[in-house]
């Protein structure tokens, strides 16, 4: 009776007879969905915007961490050889826009020869390794959709050669997706549609796997997260490390600056004096072109998504809201008939948590510019920029052999 009210008084009659039909095992499954809708979160149709007194955040140029560099390895390389770094691959993307429907991470870049996107990660993790004496754990997060496919890939391939007791995996969670009007979509006869939830939650996702009780992750005290899709990221920089833990502050960002001010790329910048992470579409034109005494522009530190977060802060923050975005996105679903619909254009809602919030609510940040050319190739549309194209150009000019 729960379901039946629960449905009733959120306009879903139609989920309704389904479950009412519904048999077994599927049904239970069917209620398992229901009873994990966040009902609150399935009635947002706005986005958060930014709505503070936006000002330029200071960072360490490239320049300056060049010459600090061997100051900063040494700290960050004892941090890592004493355990206290863990990596944060985030897999749990679907990947929509490169229009593959395997694992972001199993894409094969190589021209002659096999480089999927997760060698050429664990190539870049094993270098720093080799360079500071240690192994680093790596937890990499899933979603419910690609996660079998996700660990059968590196155990095919032997882990890349990592020692598999240092890898661990953890599911995301999954959010259900609406139609324009607000009604749960079927993905299956008895499955709702539903997506994963954005990368904000991966703290509370990997708190909740019990992988940080595993012997490797016991003694971390700080997590490199990164995105699948830049191949050419450094992984556990022990040069990044030694900058955000002299610093003080409780999370550290990889940034690049923007080309130009119309680049479409997130920009790391103070909010009411709090880090975050405005959106290119957010900054209004006269900010985006403005520029310092040097003739830099202001708001140049573009995200690349590889930050460094401080555990104790995390586990602090951990019970505040972060906020949820609403995002249009193109939803298969079964029509009346029972059809298989797989829309051309977006025809519904999904409700997504994102890693850039999780910087706001940190309350501090370092921004440690990084060059181009050599940390920033990320693999996002099939063709066109941030491509396949563009990230195996910039791996040729950095030596890799594709
Ligand atoms: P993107 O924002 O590029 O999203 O993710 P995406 O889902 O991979 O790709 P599109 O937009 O559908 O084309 C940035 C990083 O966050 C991870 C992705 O795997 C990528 O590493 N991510 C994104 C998750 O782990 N979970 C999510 O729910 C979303």
């Amino acid at each position: 009776m729960e379901i039946e009210k629960r449905l009733l008084s959120h306009g879903q009659e139609h989920i309704l007879r389904v479950w009412q039909k519904a048999q077994g095992e599927e049904k239970a499954a069917l209620e398992r969905q229901i009873a994990a809708i966040d009902w609150d979160m399935l009635g947002l149709r706005e986005s958060v915007r930014p709505c503070g007194k936006i000002e330029p955040i200071s960072g360490i140029s490239a320049e300056e961490l060049d010459k600090r560099k061997e100051e900063l390895f040494t700290i960050g390389a004892q941090t890592l050889r004493e355990g206290k770094l863990a990596a944060v691959l985030l897999a749990g993307g679907q990947g929509t826009r490169l229009g593959s429907d395997k694992p972001k991470g199993a894409f094969d870049m190589g021209l002659t020869r096999h480089l999927p996107i997760f060698g050429l990660l664990m190539e870049n993790l094993k270098a720093a390794c080799a360079a500071c004496s240690a192994i680093v754990p790596l937890a990499v997060m899933t979603s419910a959709k690609n996660d079998g496919e996700t660990r059968a890939f590196f155990k095919e391939h032997g882990f890349f050669g990592y020692p598999e007791e240092y890898v661990g995996f953890f599911v995301q969670d999954t959010a259900a997706c609406v139609d324009f009007n607000g009604k749960l979509l079927l993905e299956e006869k008895n499955t709702l549609a539903a997506a994963p939830n954005g990368n904000g939650g991966w703290y509370t996702s990997l708190v909740r796997s019990g992988l940080l009780e595993r012997e490797a992750f016991k003694t971390v005290q700080w997590f490199n997260v990164f995105a699948v899709d830049n191949v050419l990221q450094k992984i556990a920089d022990p040069v990044f490390l030694g900058a955000t833990l002299t610093s003080g502050c409780k999370t550290g960002a990889k940034v690049v600056k923007k080309v130009c001010p119309e680049e479409r790329v997130g920009v790391l910048c103070l909010e009411n004096g709090v880090p975050r992470v405005v959106e290119y579409y957010e900054l209004p034109s006269d900010m985006a072109n403005a520029r310092d005494t040097d003739g830099e522009l202001l708001y140049r530190y573009g995200v690349t998504l590889n930050y460094l977060f401080e555990k104790n802060k995390l586990e602090e923050i951990a019970g505040r809201g972060i906020p949820v975005h609403v995002v249009e996105k193109k939803i298969p679903y079964l029509d009346e008939r029972g059809n298989k619909v797989v829309p051309e254009r977006p025809n519904g809602y999904k409700f997504e948590t994102l890693i850039l919030d999780l910087v706001a609510l940190m309350g501090s940040c370092l921004p440690c510019e990084v060059v181009r050319e050599r940390e920033f190739a990320p693999v996002k549309n099939a063709q066109g920029v941030d491509s396949v194209e563009t990230a195996r150009a910039l791996l040729i000019k950095n030596g890799v052999e594709l």
